[in-house]
């Protein structure tokens, strides 16, 4: 346990070392949101085609877990299973439920995700397919 004494040691200790440095931890703050505002800004710009989707986690989702197998759209194990909007209709992947269900518990070659991503992640990733599949992976 500290003693009284102890603990106003280390409280006059904080506040002069705030007050000598107070004006620098401001600085930081300022040049850290400074650099921030770009993200901020073109994760903005990237969204607005794409009304559906919730944010950029979808594309960030897709990059790290899907783009693999289905770089730009396609499929690289089963071609003709590829992220177009004429084969997910032809295999009725052409609905949220149906692509968040895959994605969930997998399929053949195609793993289960529902261990390594939530619902949401899950949400997000089928709405940017859907819309990147409505826009033909342009
Ligand atoms: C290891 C490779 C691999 C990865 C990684 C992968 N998939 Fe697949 N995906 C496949 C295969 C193989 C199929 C075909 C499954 C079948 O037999 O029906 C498929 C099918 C699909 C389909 C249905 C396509 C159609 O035309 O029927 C969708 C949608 C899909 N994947 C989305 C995703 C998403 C989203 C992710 C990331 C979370 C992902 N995939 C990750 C291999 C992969």
């Amino acid at each position: 346990m500290k003693t009284n004494r102890q603990n106003l040691t280390v409280l006059t200790a904080c506040s002069s070392w705030f007050a000598t440095h107070s004006t620098r931890l401001l600085a930081l703050v300022l040049v850290w949101m400074l650099a921030l505002a770009p993200v901020v800004y073109a994760a903005d710009l990237s969204n607005a085609n794409w009304p559906k989707n919730n944010g950029s986690n979808g594309e960030a989702i897709f990059e790290q877990y899907c783009v693999g197998c289905h770089v730009n759209g396609g499929n690289i194990i089963r071609r003709g299973k590829n992220l177009k909007l004429k084969a997910l209709r032809r295999y009725g992947r052409d609905t949220p439920e149906a692509i968040a269900d895959l994605v969930k518990n997998g399929k053949n070659n195609m793993s289960a995700y529902g261990d390594r991503l939530s619902d949401e992640d899950i949400a997000d990733v089928t709405a940017y397919v859907l819309d990147r599949a409505a826009e033909n992976w342009r």
